[in-house]
């Protein structure tokens, strides 16, 4: 199981008229086996983080390791379908595909046998809390927190060494959220894997192996551990990290990564692998085409 480590990362985004340093020397080595929250004001640099480590872009300066091997030196989109699961902070579940269709996709997607990915993507459903009825609706037919559970079962099914979930509770309410926390945090024991979570909520993080903070591009406090005996038992170090930039705030809301990812996995690309994946693409279409009739009609 490799480590993710983050080495004196920068991250700026350029447009026009503005320049934002979202990440400014960020450093930390994230290992297998442990819960990670990551906490800090909105704009910090939380989900600017997750995305080099999902591979989505690569630093501006420094570097993202999965292993011994930087980011900047691997195929990318092969590195998300293998190792890393990622669950975003707005949904992205394809809308024209069930519950269980979204589950079963990125195994589908790698090759599994569409039996096997549909006892895995069963298993894993039931396992957030969505029962058998509700398999077969479409995302617009469950409510926010049944949508986020499903994206969770997808990250959980495809078995990635790494899963890195941007607010994965921020639609739940409280008795859902410390479930699903308590089985991520099982999965990173029992598994091996590697979880980072990104929250505001602070019962999420008190869960936390580890807490680490970000306020304008750094890390300014811990990483502080929850499980001290734990993590003394596992090798955490307490390092002390400088702080403070002068980071200009914007009020860009727009994921341009979270975009990309969508488009990445749109069927429409997924036609050469699998021929399902194929089946999925026809279905898709005709229902975009019966979406465009009814609306003209
Ligand atoms: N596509 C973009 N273009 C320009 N600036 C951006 C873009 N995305 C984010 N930013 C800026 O980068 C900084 C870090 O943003 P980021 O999305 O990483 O914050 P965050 O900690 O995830 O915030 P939140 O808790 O609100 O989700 C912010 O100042 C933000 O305005
Ligand atoms: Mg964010």
């Amino acid at each position: 199981m490799s480590t993710m480590t983050l080495k004196d990362v920068g991250y700026t985004y350029k447009s026009k008229y503005q320049t934002v340093n979202a990440l400014a020397g960020v450093s930390y080595e994230f290992r297998p086996g442990y819960f990670y929250a990551i906490v800090g004001r909105s704009g910090s640099g939380k989900t600017t983080m997750l995305s080099l480590m999902a591979g989505l872009d690569i630093p501006t300066s420094g570097s993202v390791a999965f292993g011994e091997k930087s980011t900047k030196n691997i195929n990318r989109d092969k590195f998300r379908l293998e190792h890393v699961s990622v669950i975003y902070q707005s949904l992205n579940l394809f809308p024209l595909l069930t519950a269980i269709e979204n589950v079963m996709f990125p195994l589908e997607y790698c090759g599994m046998s569409r039996s096997k990915a549909k006892k895995i993507a069963v298993e894993k459903l039931e396992s957030v809390g969505i029962d058998k009825p509700k398999h077969r609706r479409l995302p617009s037919m469950l409510s926010g927190g049944e949508q986020q559970r499903v994206a969770i079962a997808r990250a959980l099914a495809a078995k990635s060494e790494v899963i890195l979930a941007d607010e994965p509770t921020g639609n739940l309410d409280s008795e859902n959220s410390l479930n699903i926390v308590q089985l991520l945090k099982e999965l990173a024991v029992s598994e091996n894997v590697c979880v980072i979570v990104v929250t505001h909520d602070p019962a999420v993080a008190e869960r936390a192996d580890v807490v680490i903070k970000l306020s304008d591009g750094l890390i300014v406090e811990g990483p502080a551990v929850n499980e001290r005996d734990l993590a003394e038992e596992r090798n955490i170090e307490i390092v002390n990290y400088q702080s403070n930039i002068d980071s200009k705030k914007t009020e860009w809301n727009l994921n341009r990564k979270e975009m990309k990812t969508q488009h990445e996995l749109t069927p429409g690309n997924a036609n050469k692998h699998t021929s399902r994946a194929k089946n999925m693409k026809m279905l898709i279409d005709q229902n975009k085409k019966r979406a465009k009739q009814t609306s003209l009609e």
